[in-house]
């Protein structure tokens, strides 16, 4: 009888134990799942951030003089907030701020010449982003915040932008990555312009530094090609569409090329 009741315990308390076992298993498998999950929206939100943010705050959030403020960085996540007067939390900051964009910029360093500071990305608002993209963006900006307070080092160190060398082979290759993206389409083959598709580039490297104050001419072409809306010439009703597909260390070279183009 005592025997059957030992047993009838023991038993009782070793599926209690395989039970929680079991239980944490699941937590932590739930918990792994998680992880991948949030890993592949970073992921996908650093994909989203080269091809639409870098231009402005820069390739890896430093910001980019008066085009956009930094956002890998300490002061973005710890004083902005009260900065701006904002009550909720960061993800909404910037969840908000990425779908609205911003008409007025907030810091007189980034008004421009009274173009938008910063365009904005919803589809509600006109945008060409769904909100689940706005969601990875944010996350994969949030994501900076253990680098930005010094938490963690990063390794390797951020790439800067490549300078521009201006030697002939590098504006050789800018004028070749000219002609390979289409840009004679509109602009014509020197870069004289095609009427009614688009205008001359000629001489625009003594001019392109004084379109907008803070920004320097190689930064203005920059920003000409990888966000078309960025700037608009005069006489345009709207952006010429001069997007193309090229990596950092190309746009540099086809920058190096348009400022030295007559
Ligand atoms: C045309 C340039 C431009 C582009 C492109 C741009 N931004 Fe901005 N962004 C700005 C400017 C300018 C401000 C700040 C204006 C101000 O001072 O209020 C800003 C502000 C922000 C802020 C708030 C920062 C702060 O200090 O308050 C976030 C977050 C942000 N941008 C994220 C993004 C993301 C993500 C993208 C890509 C989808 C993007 N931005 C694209 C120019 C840009
Ligand atoms: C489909 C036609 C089209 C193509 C292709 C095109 N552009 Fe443009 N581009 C325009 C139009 C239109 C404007 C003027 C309106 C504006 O500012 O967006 C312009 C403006 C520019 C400006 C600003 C000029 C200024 O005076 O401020 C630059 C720089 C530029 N384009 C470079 C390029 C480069 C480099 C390429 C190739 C990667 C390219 N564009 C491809 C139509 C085009």
């Amino acid at each position: 009888m005592t025997r059957t009741l030992i047993v009838g315990i023991a038993t009782s308390l070793a599926l209690i134990v395989l039970l929680i076992v079991i239980g944490e298993r699941e937590e932590l498998r739930l918990a792994a799942a998680a992880q991948t999950a949030q890993a592949r929206q970073i992921e996908q939100g650093a994909l989203l951030y080269d091809q639409h943010c870098r231009s402005c705050h820069g390739v890896n959030g430093e910001g980019l003089s008066a085009l956009g403020p930094a956002l890998h960085d300490a002061h973005f996540f710890t004083d902005r907030l009260r900065e701006v007067g904002w009550n909720g939390s960061l993800h909404d900051y910037v969840v908000a701020t990425i779908a609205n964009g911003r008409i007025t910029a907030t810091r007189p360093l980034y008004v421009g010449d009274g173009v938008v500071a910063m365009p904005p990305w919803s589809r509600a608002n006109g945008g060409p982003l769904r909100n689940d993209q706005i969601e990875a963006l944010a996350a994969f900006v949030l994501n900076w915040e253990a680098t930005a307070l010094g938490k963690v080092v990063l390794s390797p160190l951020p790439t800067p932008t490549p300078p521009i060398a201006n030697d002939p082979a590098q504006i050789a290759h800018g004028r070749q990555l000219f002609l390979e993206a289409g840009c004679p389409a509109c602009h014509g083959e020197n870069a004289d312009g095609v009427k009614g598709a688009g205008p001359a580039l000629t001489g625009i490297g003594a001019v392109a530094g004084e379109r907008t104050p803070g920004v320097s001419a190689a930064e203005y072409l920059r920003a000409s090609v990888l966000i078309p809306a960025a700037y608009v010439v005069q006489g345009y009703a709207q952006p010429g569409g001069c997007v193309a597909a090229l990596t950092d260390a190309q746009l540099t070279d086809l920058v190096a090329y348009l400022l030295t183009v007559e």
